[in-house]
């Protein structure tokens, strides 16, 4: 038999593989608490602009209440016939109200309630993973706070740079993650137009209100053209981008941590509770939630490639197209939530292994630097004579199988006559990191103060 909802025209219903292809319930079914509640609003309006009745209102809002506490309840049973969950519910409504269920669908169509319901969708989410983000940044900043003078390594090309401290790296990621959240809060503030009301895609003759609407669904304002309003996705794409980079900032610190835990490595241990074994070999330690927020990337940047790619060479307005936008941003929305928890745990779980990493702060010649610098400020060389100089002890320490402060003073001379004993305060990594006052540098002090200003900001 044709489709209830549009089967005027339809002497038979669909073929099966048409209904399946076609029907979109078994996932816009998450949607189900932004299609009743942009539904209430809708009916709220038609009534106060006299399209409706009061009485119609006031049963369409005991329907879709009662609709909602039996979805609540899982007792609702979602059929793939009806399509999508827009159908779904205003079938399920009309059943339960008679006459004025059918009236709640003037001067809409699905092509603005569906535009609407993933608006609502996406608004709710970014809500979410904002809190969560300031989450993690949290357990960051009190890491940091905690460590802000544990000297680790620093990194250029995985090879030893210079010394910085532990505190100092985890506030890197409370950066990255702060503009993470100031994406979203930008998506956010972009998407928040309600287009509800554009109806198919040329608006409607009913006198409706959409200022009404879109302040009783919390929008700033209603969307100025109808045809944009059904057709564009483009808030959809800007919250995958904003999850991908996130899911970017998450994976680096995820394989950091997966470096970190190695035991040639050791710089930070995980307990237990963040850490699995293996079936085969009994002595395993596997970071696998590290390698998850880091593997869970790839679907992130899926998604947002994949509905770019849908969007790209669709023409004004609504294809059928556009209901693959839905599994891409729930999947990522549900991904990014696990990502962030997890690694809010580990943050809160690892423990710094501050002698190992002190140890390995000092290897790799990593005070090089400082060597050079005391070159320039005490004997006024230019800073490549300098480096030159520095990389000729480098190489002379290295023959010598010591390190720079296992130089004498007259294996320092035999390179650079004019220097004095003076330099060996500045080989250790305590002083190197402490000399690191610029604004921004890893000294402990500017730590400390960049940490306790996140607490701050977080509390
Ligand atoms: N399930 C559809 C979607 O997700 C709803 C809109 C259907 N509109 C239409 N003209 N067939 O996009």
């Amino acid at each position: 038999t044709a489709n209830l909802q549009w089967g005027g025209r339809f002497a038979e219903g669909p073929s099966a593989i048409m209904g399946a292809i076609n029907a979109s319930i078994g996932f816009d079914q998450k949607m189900w608490r932004q299609d009743i509640r942009g539904s209430l609003a809708h009916a709220a309006m038609l009534a106060h602009v006299g399209v409706i009745s009061a009485e119609d209102e006031r049963a369409i809002r005991q329907g879709l209440d009662d609709i909602a506490e039996s979805i609540e309840a899982g007792r609702f049973g979602f059929v793939e016939s009806l399509e999508d969950i827009h159908m779904n519910i205003e079938a399920r409504l009309t059943e339960r109200i008679g006459e004025a269920g059918k009236r709640l669908h003037t001067g809409r169509s699905r092509n603005d309630q569906v535009a609407l319901d993933v608006r609502l969708w996406v608004r709710d989410a970014i809500d979410g993973l904002s809190g969560q983000i300031r989450d993690v940044m949290r357990a960051l900043a009190d890491r940091a706070a905690e460590h802000a003078g544990t000297v680790m390594p620093g990194f250029t090309h995985l090879q030893p740079a210079q010394p910085v401290t532990f505190g100092h790296h985890m506030l890197a990621y409370v950066e990255m993650l702060s503009r993470d959240l100031s994406r979203f809060a930008d998506a956010r503030t972009r998407m928040n137009e309600c287009p509800l009301g554009a109806a198919a895609l040329a608006g409607t003759g009913f006198p409706i209100d959409r200022h009404m609407t879109a302040t009783a669904l919390g929008f700033d304002a209603p969307m100025r053209n109808s045809l944009d309003a059904v057709a564009s996705r483009d808030f959809a794409a800007e919250f995958l981008f904003a999850c991908a980079m996130c899911g970017t900032h998450l994976s680096r610190l995820a394989e950091e941590i997966v470096i970190w835990t190695n035991p040639y490595f050791g710089f930070v241990k995980l307990s237990d509770g963040f850490t699995t074994g293996s079936s085969i070999m009994p002595q395993k330690r596997n970071p696998d939630a590290a390698e998850l927020v880091r593997g869970k990337t790839g679907r992130l940047n899926g998604s947002l490639i994949g509905l770019l790619t849908v969007m790209k060479g669709l023409a004004l307005t609504y294809f059928k197209d556009m209901q693959e936008d839905k599994e891409g941003v729930f999947d990522a929305a549900e991904n990014l939530t696990l990502c962030l928890a997890a690694m809010g745990g580990m943050v809160r779980d690892m423990q710094p292994q501050v002698d190992r990493l002190a140890e390995a702060a000092g290897a790799g010649f990593s005070t090089a630097t400082d060597l050079a610098d005391w070159l320039v400020r005490t004997l006024k060389m230019p800073f490549r004579d300098a480096h030159h100089a520095t990389g000729a002890l480098v190489a002379k320490a290295e023959s010598m199988g010591v390190d720079l402060a296992g130089l004498t003073i007259a294996d320092m001379r035999a390179v650079e006559p004019r220097i004095t004993e003076d330099v060996f305060n500045v080989l250790s990594v305590a002083s190197s990191v402490r000399s690191r006052v610029s604004y921004g540098g890893t000294a402990p002090e500017n730590v400390a103060r960049m940490a306790a200003e996140w607490q701050e900001k977080l509390a």
